[in-house]
């Protein structure tokens, strides 16, 4: 089953091409080609649920029906994100989904699979490259956390527009307890949790983070944040925090930009 969703921009009267970016997520895998000049879709996304289980050649054959679904608008290199850590194209992690990820070379299955170029990032790191470059981010010049609260938490951590991989502060331990069993959207619903007593935990959570690093900003994205008005205002973190504003294209857009970028490093010329 594909559901389309309503792009930012009608695909109708555009004819340029874009950047495709792929999301993967626990439950959907969603794709949009992506205008980088502007940060908006060039079409309507593209929904597919996330096979169960989520095996690495089951989510590569939906990647591919993505990328055929785009051919037209989108040539070129791919980016997709995961989630999970990912270094180098490896997935390195998988918390929330099939571990036949684990030390997998992505980038080579996707490539294998579609024959076109691909970068892999994590899902987080993708938002906060995003929201730095077209959203809540983009009037800071200093450091900025992005934390996705969803079935996990993801985090992001960019600096004067450059992003690094590698940044996983979703389970570190509080009071012997992974940070995502308590402070996950995930748990609010598990729990049956109202806001104001989920955010007594991401308030511990958030100041376990401080302790850490120092932002100049936290982002706090992931489906929780479309409510962000019963809950943002009750965190009392040191740094400001804004709420995402690429809400659910965050991910199709960063990897997006991953991918360009990635294009721009493979294709210049070697300084050794
Ligand atoms: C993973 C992160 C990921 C986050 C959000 C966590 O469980 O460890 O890498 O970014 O979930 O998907």
């Amino acid at each position: 089953m594909v559901v389309a969703k309503k792009a930012t921009s009608p695909a109708k009267h555009v004819r340029a091409k874009g950047t495709l970016g792929i999301d993967i997520g626990g439950s959907g895998i969603k794709g949009a080609p992506v205008n980088l000049h502007t940060g908006e879709l060039l079409a309507e996304r593209i929904r597919i649920p996330t096979p169960n289980p989520s095996r690495p050649e089951a989510v590569a054959k939906i990647v591919k029906q993505i990328c055929d679904h785009f051919a037209d608008l989108a040539e070129g290199p791919v980016g997709v994100t995961f989630p999970g850590v990912v270094t180098g194209g490896i997935t390195r992690t998988a918390a929330n989904v099939d571990k036949k990820w684990i030390n997998l070379d992505a980038d080579a299955l996707f490539e294998h699979t579609t024959g076109r170029q691909f970068s892999v990032i994590n899902d987080a790191q993708a938002a906060v490259m995003a929201e730095v470059r077209y959203g809540a981010g983009r009037n800071t010049d200093g450091m900025v956390l992005m934390l996705t609260f969803g079935t996990g938490i993801g985090s992001g951590l960019a600096y004067r527009g450059v992003s690094m991989p590698g940044v996983e502060l979703g389970h570190i331990t509080i009071d012997g307890v992974d940070a995502e069993v308590n402070a996950s959207a995930n748990a609010k619903d598990r729990e049956g949790w109202t806001y104001k007593q989920w955010v007594k935990k991401v308030n511990t959570y958030l100041a376990h983070v401080e302790t850490i690093l120092w932002p100049d900003l936290i982002i706090v994205g992931g489906g929780v944040s479309e409510k962000a008005d019963r809950w943002v205002p009750l965190l009392n973190t040191r740094a400001p925090v804004e709420v995402a504003q690429l809400t659910n294209e965050a991910g199709i857009v960063g990897a997006a930009i991953v991918a360009h970028q990635s294009s721009l490093s493979k294709s210049a010329p070697s300084k050794q």
